[in-house]
């Protein structure tokens, strides 16, 4: 090969690489049209859904007040995630966009999980939260924060909130997905359906399997 045609390749190479990290790096996928409110009662499915009539929209479609409430905190976890996703304001259908609102009571927590489809930023309100993640090279990064403070979490990454304050805590987050996900890695493991079987958690974890029966009985498995 000639010095000029491997260079080329060379260059060659390194835009492809580029375009990838491009592509892979993407959210959820640019609407065609202003917009196209999910009729979720559709029978044929997509990859999203299909849009309602344009005769039947109104205002009511564009508007969602399902964050007004504060959420139940009185459960295992003592935090309450509210998701304003497709499923709930379908307005968010084709749009590459969510919230969630997420209520602590004092020291509760949403527990280490990940969005597949989403990175997410958030800001606290109001209380004191420690919010950390970790990289796929086991790095944690972490920080306590108070109201009017953000984080982003990268997408993909194990994460987590805690409330680390005297009273309750509230916080919004925001993603760029329309149905983001969430991989909980406590009940992912130890309390999907059918069970992952207990030799492969006590080889994954390196525990006996009294600990597996004993976890999986936390979450009702
Ligand atoms: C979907 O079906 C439910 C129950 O059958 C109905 O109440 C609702 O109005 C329907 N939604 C749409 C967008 O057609
Ligand atoms: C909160 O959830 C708990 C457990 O599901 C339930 O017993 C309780 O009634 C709920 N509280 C309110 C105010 O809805």
């Amino acid at each position: 090969m000639t010095s000029s045609s491997s260079s080329f390749s060379l260059l060659l190479f390194c835009l492809i690489v580029l375009l990838l990290a491009f592509f892979s790096h993407s959210s959820d996928p640019d609407p065609l049209q202003d917009f196209c409110v999910a009729d979720l009662n559709a029978t044929i499915s997509g990859n999203g859904f299909p849009c309602k009539p344009r005769s039947q929209i109104t205002s009511a479609d564009f508007f969602y007040d399902g964050f007004t409430k504060e959420g139940n905190t009185s459960n295992i976890f003592g935090a309450s995630v509210n998701p304003a996703n497709v499923l709930a304001f379908p307005a968010l259908n084709t749009l590459g966009i969510s919230m969630n609102r997420v209520d602590f009571a004092p020291g509760g927590m949403n527990p280490p999980h990940s969005h597949p489809r989403a990175s997410e930023s958030g800001v606290v309100i109001q209380g004191k939260l420690l919010v950390g993640f970790v990289t796929t090279d086991s790095v944690y990064y972490s920080k306590v924060l108070t109201a009017g403070q953000m984080f982003v979490i990268p997408r993909g990454l194990v994460h987590f909130q805690r409330n680390v304050g005297e009273g309750k805590a509230l916080a919004y987050t925001a993603f760029n997905s329309q149905l983001p996900g969430a991989v909980i890695l406590s009940t992912t493991a130890f309390a999907s359906s059918p069970p992952i079987p207990n030799e492969v958690l006590t080889q994954a974890f390196q525990i006996e399997d009294e600990v597996v029966n004993s976890i999986r009985s936390k979450f009702g498995a």
